[in-house]
C-alpha cells in the first residue's frame, strides 16, 4: 500500500489532521493500535478553546459541537473558600466551548467513514523505518499478517508512549520533563453540574474541579497522592473530600450521584525537542504532555496538527519544503507557552507536599493579585482561552 502522509494513531491528533489533509486533497492512512470502541472509550478533559472550535469548523466537524457544546464565557476560582468569577468575554471578548474530548473523536470518526479515508484499527507492531531519507515506510501486522505502508511523510500522532518519538535516535532528541507529587481522582456522574461555569478550587487539603460534560452529566476531581488507588475512594469518601475543599454555598449545592466512572490521572509536563526528524513529524501528547489544569492537553494537539496540516498542504501544492522545514521551531514556541499556563495553573491551584506556610501566602497572593487586578485577569482571559494558533 502507499500514501502521502502516514499517521500513527487515531487520537484526536491524528484524526484531525488526517481531516484537514483529506479536505485540501492530500491523501493519508492512519494507523492505530487499538480499536475504535477503545478509542471511544476513554474519557478526557472537555474544554476547547475559541480557535479550537473554530479549527473544528473548518475542518466541517463542528455540527454537533454547536449543537451540544456549552459556551461558557469564564471560570470560578475559589480560594480557601472565597470564590472569584473571571469573565473572559467582558475582559478579552473570548469564550471557551464545553465538550467531551470522547464527542470530538467521534465527530472526525464519523466525518473520515463518510470521506471514505483508510483507517487501519488493531493495527499492531508499528515500526517506523527510512525517515531520514525520501521515501519513509512503516510496517504493521494486521491480523496476523505483516503489512508495508509506503510514504512521503510520517506524522507521529501516537501519544506519549507511542512507537513514533521513541524511534527518534536518541541523540537526535532532547526532552524536558517535570512529575508532579500528585494526581487527579475523577468521577463522571449523571447529575446536574454545581455551577454554570467550572470552579477550579484551592484548599489547603488540596485542589479540586467542578467540571461538566452538559447540563445532566457533571465531572468533579479531587487532588490526591501520586500513589493513590482508586480502590480506596468509595463514592461517599468522593463527595465529602470535594464539599470540604469547596466554598459552603457549593458543597451544599452540590448534587451527588453514583458515579459512572472513575479514576485517576498522574500529573506531568512534558516536551521532546526539536519535533521533527527528516520525514517524521510528531504533534499532540508524542509530542508534549501537559498537566490537566487548563484543559490545554486537546487544544495544543490541535494547534500542532494546524500547522502540520498547512505544511505539508503548502508542500504539495506549491512545492515549497518552508512550511515544514519551519513547523518545528513554530510549534514549540506556542507549545512552551502552553506548558507555562499549565504549571503556573497548576502551581496556584494545589497543594504540594512541601508546601510551607510561606509557599501558601506565595499562592494567596497570586490569587488576590488576580482578583484585584485586571491585567492580571486579562492575562489569565488570554492564555485559558487560547493563545493565537
Ligand atoms: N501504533 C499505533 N497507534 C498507537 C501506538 C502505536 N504504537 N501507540 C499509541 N497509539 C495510539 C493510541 O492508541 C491512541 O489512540 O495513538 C493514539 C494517541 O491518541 P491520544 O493519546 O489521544 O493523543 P493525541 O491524539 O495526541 O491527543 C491529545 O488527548 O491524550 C489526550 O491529554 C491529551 O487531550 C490531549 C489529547
Ligand atoms: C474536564 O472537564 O475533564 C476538565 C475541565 C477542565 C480542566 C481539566 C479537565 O482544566
Amino acid at each position: 500500500m502507499r500514501t502521502k502522509v502516514a499517521i500513527i494513531g487515531a487520537g484526536p491528533a491524528g484524526l484531525l489532521l488526517g481531516r484537514l489533509l483529506d479536505k485540501a486533497g492530500v491523501e493519508t492512512v492512519i494507523l492505530e493500535r487499538r480499536s475504535r470502541e477503545y478509542v471511544l472509550g476513554r474519557i478526557r478533559a472537555g474544554v476547547l478553546e475559541q480557535g479550537t472550535a473554530e479549527l473544528l469548523d473548518k475542518a466541517g466537524v463542528g455540527e454537533r459541537l454547536h449543537a451540544d457544546g456549552l459556551v461558557h464565557d469564564g471560570v470560578e476560582f475559589c480560594f480557601d473558600g472565597d470564590r472569584h468569577r473571571f469573565d473572559f468575554h467582558a475582559l478579552i471578548g473570548k469564550t471557551v466551548t464545553v465538550y467531551g474530548q470522547t464527542e470530538v473523536t467521534r465527530d472526525l470518526m464519523q466525518a473520515r467513514d463518510t470521506s471514505g479515508a483508510t483507517t487501519i484499527y488493531e493495527a499492531e507492531h508499528v515500526s517506523l523505518h527510512d525517515f531520514d531519507g525520501d521515501r519513509p515506510r512503516v510496517h504493521y501486522v494486521k491480523d496476523g499478517v505483516e503489512h508495508e505502508l509506503a510514504c512521503d511523510f510520517i506524522a507521529g500522532c501516537d501519544g506519549y508512549h507511542g512507537v513514533s518519538r521513541a524511534s527518534v535516535p536518541e541523540a537526535a532528541i532532547r526532552t524536558f520533563e517535570r512529575v508532579y507529587p500528585f494526581g487527579w481522582l475523577g468521577i463522571l456522574v449523571d447529575r446536574p453540574p454545581v455551577a454554570e461555569e467550572l470552579i477550579y478550587a484551592h484548599h489547603e487539603r488540596g485542589f479540586a474541579l467542578c467540571s461538566m460534560r452538559s447540563h445532566t452529566r457533571s465531572r468533579y476531581y479531587v487532588q490526591v497522592p501520586a500513589n493513590e488507588r482508586v480502590e480506596e475512594w468509595t463514592d461517599d469518601r468522593f463527595w465529602d473530600e470535594l464539599r470540604r475543599r469547596l466554598d459552603a454555598d457549593t458543597a451544599d449545592n452540590l448534587v451527588t450521584g453514583p458515579s459512572i466512572e472513575k479514576s485517576i490521572a498522574p500529573l506531568r509536563s512534558f516536551v521532546a525537542e526539536p519535533l521533527r526528524f527528516g520525514r517524521l513529524f510528531l504533534a499532540g501528547d508524542a509530542a508534549h504532555i501537559v498537566p490537566p489544569t487548563g484543559a490545554k492537553g486537546l487544544n495544543l494537539a490541535a494547534s500542532d496538527v494546524c500547522a502540520l496540516a498547512e505544511a505539508l498542504i503548502e508542500f504539495y501544492a506549491e512545492h515549497s519544503p518552508a512550511g515544514i522545514d519551519g513547523y518545528s521551531t513554530r510549534v514549540l514556541s506556542r507549545i512552551w507557552k502552553a506548558e507555562r499556563f499549565s504549571w503556573w495553573m497548576t502551581s496556584i491551584l494545589h497543594t504540594f507536599p512541601d508546601t510551607d506556610s510561606f509557599s501558601r501566602r506565595i499562592q494567596r497572593a497570586e490569587f488576590e493579585y488576580l482578583r484585584g487586578s485586571e491585567a492580571a485577569a486579562r492575562s489569565l482571559a488570554e492564555n485559558y482561552t487560547g493563545l493565537p494558533i
